[in-house]
C-alpha cells in the first residue's frame, strides 16, 4: 500500500490542490521571483492574513528588487515593523543588495545558489526555485513536517537530524515530473487546511484511506511532539510525628514551595538511607522531633509510611513520610503557636494543607482515638 501511496502521492495532491487549493493568494499567479521570494521571506513565521497587507506596502514602494536594495535600511524597518522577527527584515535588505551585486539583479534559479543568499534556508529556496523556475526542488517546513508523519506514519520528533533526514529524502522522493508550483502549493494547502495542527479534517482529505496516522488512530500523535526535558527530582522526608490523636504540623517559609502554608516537618537534608532500623536514623528523627517542640515525648516508634510523588511544573517531588510515635504527653499545647501546631484529623482537614500533605493527612483518619495509618 505504502509503494502506490508513493507512486500517486503527488497527482492526488496535484488534483486535490486544484480543487480544493488556494489559488488568489496576492503572491500566486506571478513567476517573479522578486514577489515569490518577498512573499516566502514575511509567510516564514507570520500566517497569511497578517502578511498580505504588509506585502502590499512593500511592493508599492520597493516593485523590484534594485527598488529594496537602494533603500536606506531604516526605511525597509519602517515598513517591516509589526511583523516581527526583524531579522527576516535585515536579512530581507542585505538579500536585496546580494542579488543586485552579485547576481544582475536576477534571483538564481537553482535552489543551491538560493540558499547561499541571506534569509534563505533550503526549504524557501526550494519554494522560490519551485514557484519561479518549476524548479524539481521539495519544500519542508512545519507544515509540510506535519503531513509526511501523518500521511507515512513517520515516528519521532522531525526536529531530529535524524528524522529531519528522513524526511528531506521522502520530500524528495516524491515530487512529480511537472506542475512543481501547483505541487508545493498543495503541500503547503494541506498543511495549513486540512491537515491542522489542531482536528484535522481527515473526511475531506485525498489521502484519507491511506494516511497511516488516520487508519491507526495516531491523527493526534504524530508528528512525534519535542521531547521533554527529564525533570530534576527531589526527595523529602516528611515527619507524621504522632502523639495520642494529634499530629505536628509546622508551617511552610513564605519563601519557596508552598509559602505559608501549614505542612508536615520536613527532614533536612533528606536522609541517605531508608534503612527504618538504623540506629542513627532513630537518632536523627528523634533529634529532630524534640526540636520541634515534642522534647517531653520519647520516640517509642518510627515507620515508614506510604510514600507519594507529586509533580510541580518543573520538577517532582517524592515525598517519604515516618511515622514518628511520641508519648502522649508530647503534645503540649505550650508547643503550639504560630509556627507550629498540634492538630487532630479533625483540625489538620480544615488547615488549608498543600495537597500531597492533605493525602498523607487524610490517611490518618481517626479510629477510636487511634489514627489508622497506610501500610
Ligand atoms: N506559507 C509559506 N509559503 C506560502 C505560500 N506561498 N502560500 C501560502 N502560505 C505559505
Amino acid at each position: 500500500m505504502t509503494e502506490s501511496l508513493t507512486d500517486t502521492f503527488a497527482e492526488r495532491l496535484i488534483a486535490w490542490q486544484a480543487e480544493h487549493g488556494r489559488h488568489d493568494l496576492p503572491w500566486q499567479n506571478t513567476r517573479d521571483a522578486y514577489r515569490i521570494w518577498l512573499s516566502e521571506i514575511m509567510l516564514q513565521q507570520t500566517q497569511v492574513a497578517t502578511v498580505i497587507p504588509y506585502y502590499a506596502r512593500f511592493l508599492e514602494r520597493f516593485p523590484d528588487v534594485a527598488a529594496l536594495a537602494a533603500a536606506p535600511q531604516d526605511d525597509v524597518m519602517a515598513l517591516w515593523a509589526g511583523l516581527g522577527y526583524y531579522s527576516r527584515a535585515r536579512n530581507l535588505h542585505r538579500c536585496a543588495q546580494a542579488v543586485v551585486a552579485d547576481h544582475g539583479g536576477r534571483f538564481p534559479s537553482d535552489p543551491e545558489t538560493l540558499a547561499t543568499l541571506p534569509g534563505i534556508g533550503r526549504s524557501t529556496a526550494a519554494a522560490i526555485a519551485a514557484f519561479a523556475y518549476d524548479a524539481h526542488a521539495a519544500i519542508l517546513d512545519g507544515n509540510v513536517k506535519r503531513v509526511l508523519a501523518r500521511v507515512f506514519g513517520i515516528e519521532g520528533f522531525p526536529g531530529t537530524p535524524k528524522i529531519e533526514r528522513e524526511m528531506w529524502a521522502l520530500a524528495e522522493s516524491l515530487l512529480p515530473e511537472r506542475n512543481l508550483p501547483a505541487y508545493t502549493q498543495g503541500m503547503m494547502d494541506l498543511g495549513a487546511t486540512l491537515c491542522g495542527r489542531g482536528k484535522p479534517r481527515c473526511g475531506e482529505c485525498p489521502f484519507d484511506g491511506d494516511c497511516v496516522a488516520h487508519s491507526t488512530g495516531r491523527e493526534r500523535t504524530l508528528p512525534t511532539s519535542k521531547p521533554k526535558k527529564a525533570q530534576p527530582e527531589r526527595y523529602v522526608d516528611v515527619l507524621v510525628i504522632r502523639a495520642g490523636d494529634r499530629v505536628l504540623f509546622e508551617r511552610r517559609p513564605d519563601s519557596g514551595i508552598w509559602g505559608g502554608l501549614w505542612s508536615l516537618p520536613e527532614l533536612t537534608p533528606p536522609l541517605d538511607t531508608l534503612e527504618p532500623d538504623d540506629a542513627a536514623l532513630r537518632d536523627r528523627l528523634g533529634a529532630r522531633a524534640a526540636t520541634l517542640g515534642a522534647a517531653h515525648g520519647v520516640v517509642r516508634e518510627m515507620v515508614p509510611l506510604l510514600g507519594l510523588t507529586h509533580v510541580f511544573t518543573h520538577f517532582k517531588l517524592h515525598l517519604r513520610p515516618w511515622l514518628v510515635t511520641m508519648a502522649q504527653s508530647a503534645a503540649s499545647s505550650e508547643a503550639t503557636d504560630s509556627q507550629r501546631a498540634w492538630l487532630s484529623a479533625g483540625e489538620a482537614a480544615g488547615a488549608g494543607l498543600p495537597s500531597p500533605i492533605r493525602k498523607i493527612a487524610d490517611a490518618l483518619a481517626p479510629d477510636n482515638g487511634q489514627l489508622s495509618l497506610p501500610a
